[in-house]
């Protein structure tokens, strides 16, 4: 998998849990857009969780399946796991109805994997209001079942987050890989210091200072900054949008 001036391959990433962090702006969705890309090309198919709809045209166009609340999450997962198809849950309604469907299409990604066909990828963006810190739903405890207890069924996960210390600490200090981006909030530094094997001093140095699409590639104890290239599939960001409607509610 080419992810710019590094490369991994399928094994390091496939039933793994992976976290993306970083502020907005600092590259996180286009590292995941680079991941996926590689992942759909090397046979392991992916599903996005996309609350701001930024994965369909990538998906759409790598042969994969977009679907929305209005669709029936039962056969459409059937479907999913049986041909191996990667897949994006439109999340850009925030409503009941998506909510539910994918609360039910994870439900049966769940169960279905227990007789393993393919492995399969997770995508999680804003992994913070999936699963938050400090507050349980059904959507959070199948999430968190599916990262702490999939490897055996083939499954590995992609969280991505912009507010690191708000993302359920069960889950993220799970994660076997971690893409540092950029952070400058001592919360979030300190999250990237309980990561990190570095000096405290050694963090606050570097990190504030990576640019966009620079990150500290971390694994196996091992850490390197990286710059990740660019996704073929960079489309507009709606995530302002989304915030704007929330304050509004
Ligand atoms: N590795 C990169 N190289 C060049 N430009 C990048 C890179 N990563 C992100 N960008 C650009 O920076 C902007 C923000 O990236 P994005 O991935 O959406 O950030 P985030 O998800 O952290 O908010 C986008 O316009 C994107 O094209
Ligand atoms: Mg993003």
């Amino acid at each position: 998998m080419n992810m710019g001036t590094f490369s991994l391959s399928k094994a390091d990433v496939a039933r793994k849990c992976v976290a993306i962090l970083g502020i907005r702006g600092s590259g996180k969705s286009n590292t995941s857009k680079v991941m996926i890309e590689e992942a759909i090309k090397e046979g392991l198919p992916v599903t996005v969780i996309d609350p701001d709809a930024e994965y369909v045209d990538l998906v759409n166009s790598m042969g994969g399946d977009i679907v929305t609340g209005s669709d029936d999450a039962s056969l459409r997962s059937e479907v999913h796991h049986r041909k191996a198809i990667s897949s994006v849950i439109d999340m850009s309604e925030w409503n009941q109805e998506s909510f539910s469907f994918l609360y039910k299409y994870l439900t049966n990604i769940w169960e279905m994997s227990k007789d393993r066909r393919t492995d399969r990828m997770i995508v999680v963006e804003e992994a913070h209001e999936f699963i938050p810190q400090g507050k349980v739903s059904g959507i959070s405890e199948i999430i968190t079942r599916l990262a702490l207890r999939g490897r055996k069924r083939g499954i590995g996960i992609i969280l991505i987050s912009q507010r690191s210390a708000k993302v359920n600490k069960d889950v993220l200090t799970q994660s076997e890989i971690y893409m540092l981006h950029k952070v400058v909030h001592p919360a979030d530094l300190k999250v990237y210091k309980e990561i990190l094997p570095w000096k405290p001093k050694e963090v606050d140095s570097v990190v504030p200072s990576l640019e966009v699409g620079e990150a500290l590639f971390y694994k196996e104890g091992k850490t390197e900054k990286v710059k990740i290239r660019q996704s073929t599939y960079n489309t507009l960001q709606f995530s302002q949008f989304r915030e704007d409607a929330t304050n509004m509610i």
